[in-house]
C-alpha cells in the first residue's frame, strides 16, 4: 500500500504526546523532536531521496541530483508547547507523498524536501531559527548562547542532536541551490471553512514580533510583608497584561498576546523579585505593530511606577509583513483550478525564505479553525487533496 498523508501521520501520533496540556509538545531537538527527525530520514531512504543534514540542522532529501535552480518543499517537526497534530507534521507527510506522486508519473527535475528546526521558537524564544541562520537573518553568536527554560544553551542542543555550533550561520551555498520554494501548511483560520473550499494559496503573512518585558520589584515573603510594603513584579505584570489587550484593541487588524509569564524565583508564599513577561504583536503595517509596541513599553513603565517597580522592553524578533510573490501565487491558483487565495496572521520559514527566493504557500482546511492546539484538525480527505495539490503545483514548477 501506497503511503498517504493520512497513514504517514498516523505513524508520528504517539511520537510527543503531552498528556498533562493536551496535544503535543515536540520542541526543537528534544527526543520527541529526534524521533521524528529520524522518522522522516528513515521515508526519505526508502524512497531513494539523497538525504543530508545541513550545518544549521536543516534536513535536505534529494531527487534528481543535489544541486542549484531546484524546486524545493518542506516544513517543521517541532510544535508549541500542546500544539496540534498537523501545524508542520502535515506539510512534510504532504512533501513524501507528493513526492511519491512525481515519482509516479515519472516527473524529471530536481527537487527536495527540507525540514527545518525551531520554527516555532517555543524552546530557544525565535521562531523559524533554522531558515535565519541559513539566510543569515540572525547572528549566529546570538543563537548559539539562546537558552531555553532548562539553561540549556542552542549550542549543547544542538550538539546533542550532531550539529556543530561552531558551523552554524549563513549558508549561501545551500540557500542559492533553492529555485523555488513552496511550503504546504494547515489553515490556521476559517477562511477555508467559510469559502467550503479545502486548498487555498497564501498571499501574505502579517507582519510580527516578540518582545520580552521585565519587571523587577522587591522579593519577599507572602505572610510577613504588609500589603502597603510591596513592590510587588507580578502585579504590574498583571496591569501590563489588561493593558495590552486595550490598547490592541484600539488599533483596526492589530493581535497583541501575552502567552508567557515567568515569575522569579516562582514560589507559591513568595513576593516575586522579577517577572519576564513575553508579548506577540501582529499587524499588516510594521509602523503600526512598532508603534503599538511602543505604546505597551509605556503602559508597562506606568505599570511599573504603579508598583513601585521598574519595567524594560527588548525586542527579541521582528519578521517584517510579506507578500508573496503575485506571479507565483497566481500561477499555482491557476494550477490547482483557481485555488482562493488567503493571508495568514502565523509566521513560517517560506515568510524568512521569501527575502531571497520566489516562495509561495498552500494552506488546507482545518474544520475548526484553532491551531497551537489540539483542537486544531485536518479531515481525511482534505489532506490527501492537500498532497495532490503540493504535486500539481510542484510539478507545474518543475515544468516551467
Ligand atoms: C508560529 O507558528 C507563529 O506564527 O508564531
Ligand atoms: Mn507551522
Ligand atoms: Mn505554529
Ligand atoms: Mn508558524
Amino acid at each position: 500500500m501506497p503511503d498517504t498523508v493520512t497513514s504517514l501521520l498516523d505513524e508520528i501520533a504517539a511520537i510527543g504526546i503531552d498528556s498533562a496540556r493536551g496535544g503535543y509538545t515536540r520542541p526543537v531537538y528534544s527526543t520527541p523532536e529526534l524521533d521524528l527527525r529520524s522518522w522522516f530520514l528513515a521515508h526519505a531512504q526508502a524512497r531513494g531521496l539523497d538525504v543530508e543534514t545541513d550545518r544549521n540542522g536543516i534536513i535536505w532529501a534529494w531527487s534528481g541530483g543535489v544541486g542549484g535552480g531546484a524546486v524545493v518543499t518542506g516544513s517543521h517537526l517541532d510544535s508549541v508547547p500542546g500544539g496540534g497534530a498537523y501545524d508542520g507534521p502535515l506539510g512534510v507527510a504532504s512533501a513524501l507523498v507528493a513526492f511519491d506522486l512525481l515519482a509516479q508519473r515519472r516527473v524529471a527535475g530536481r527537487r527536495a524536501i527540507a525540514v527545518f528546526p525551531e520554527e516555532e521558537g517555543s524552546r530557544f524564544g525565535i521562531a523559524c531559527l533554522g531558515s535565519r541562520l541559513l539566510t543569515g537573518a540572525i547572528d549566529p553568536d546570538r543563537a548559539r548562547t539562546l537558552t531555553d527554560a532548562d539553561g540549556t544553551t542552542f549550542a549543547d542542543a544542538g550538539r546533542g542532536a550532531g550539529i556543530d555550533p561552531a558551523h552554524i550561520g549563513p549558508d549561501p551555498d545551500a540557500l542559492a541551490r533553492i529555485g523555488t520554494f513552496i511550503e504546504l501548511h494547515v489553515e490556521q483560520g476559517r477562511g477555508l471553512v467559510d469559502l467550503g473550499r479545502p486548498v487555498a494559496v497564501a498571499s501574505s503573512i502579517l507582519g510580527h514580533g516578540r518582545w520580552r518585558i521585565s519587571f523587577t520589584g522587591t522579593g519577599n515573603h507572602a505572610g510577613t510583608t504588609l500589603m502597603t510594603d510591596r513592590a510587588d513584579p507580578m502585579v504590574a505584570a498583571a496591569r501590563l497584561v489588561v493593558e495590552v489587550q486595550r490598547l490592541a484593541r484600539t488599533v483596526r487588524d492589530a493581535r497583541a498576546t501575552v502567552g508567557r509569564i515567568v515569575p522569579i524565583p516562582g514560589g507559591t508564599n513568595v513576593i516575586a523579585s522579577r517577572v519576564d513577561l513575553w508579548l506577540d504583536v501582529r499587524h499588516h503595517d510594521d509602523t503600526v505593530t512598532h508603534l503599538l509596541v511602543h505604546e505597551i513599553g509605556q503602559a508597562a513603565r506606568a505599570a511599573a511606577l504603579a508598583e513601585g517597580c521598574t519595567a524594560t522592553l527588548t525586542e527579541e524578533s521582528f519578521s517584517k509583513t510579506v507578500d508573496f510573490d503575485p506571479l507565483l501565487r497566481d500561477e499555482l491558483s491557476a494550477a490547482l483550478g483557481d485555488a482562493p487565495v488567503l493571508p495568514t496572521g502565523a509566521g513560517h520559514d517560506a515568510g524568512i525564505l521569501k527575502n531571497h527566493v520566489s516562495t509561495a504557500m498552500l494552506f488546507v482546511r482545518n474544520p475548526t479553525g484553532v491551531s497551537h492546539s489540539p483542537a486544531e484538525t485536518v479531515e481525511n480527505a482534505d489532506a490527501e487533496a492537500g498532497a495532490i495539490a503540493l504535486a500539481a503545483g510542484l510539478q507545474a514548477l518543475l515544468a516551467a
